[in-house]
């Protein structure tokens, strides 16, 4: 992981931050009260994202990362380039979002994650770092851009 700051990042992903900052102002966590937002720009240059939203009996809540990627899945798109998570204390996103940000990862470790924190770090990471030894569709074969 690379620790850096806002104003070292490129353009392209300053602006997925930003649309990361805004997709946290719609997080509904009234039980935690741990807002996070995601951005992700996709192969194709398209930008999701999503917040957390948080559901009385606590485990049907659903996180921002997650969101972000169903939002790209439902508008037909298959590939995720980079994904920014950004939230309190750390932009590291959870195991259970690693699984499935990796599902349209392409089988590509490069994939980049942006951790944003509202402290103003900026952690830099890759899927294969933060995911090493992935179970994924490629292990069954499956291409999921073909589906
Ligand atoms: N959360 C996310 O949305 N993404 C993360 O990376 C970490 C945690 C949410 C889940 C829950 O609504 C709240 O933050 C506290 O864990
Ligand atoms: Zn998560």
């Amino acid at each position: 992981m690379i620790i850096t700051s806002f104003d070292k990042l490129s353009k392209e992903d300053q602006e997925l931050v930003r649309v990361a900052q805004k997709a946290r102002e719609n997080a509904y966590s009234p039980y935690s009260q741990h807002l996070v937002g995601s951005s992700l720009r996709s192969k194709s240059g398209k930008i999701f994202s999503g917040c957390n939203v948080e559901i009385i009996t606590l485990q049907m809540s659903t996180h921002a990362e997650r969101n972000a990627v169903m939002a790209m899945a439902a508008a037909g798109e298959r590939e995720i380039e980079t994904l920014v998570c950004y939230g309190p204390y750390s932009g590291v996103p959870c195991a259970e979002c690693r699984q499935v940000i990796w599902e349209f990862c392409n089988n590509n470790p490069d994939v980049r994650i942006i951790g944003a924190t509202t402290e103003g770090e900026i952690e830099l990471m890759t899927m294969g770092e933060i995911y090493p030894f992935p179970y994924g569709p490629e292990t069954k074969g499956i291409d999921p851009k073909k589906f």
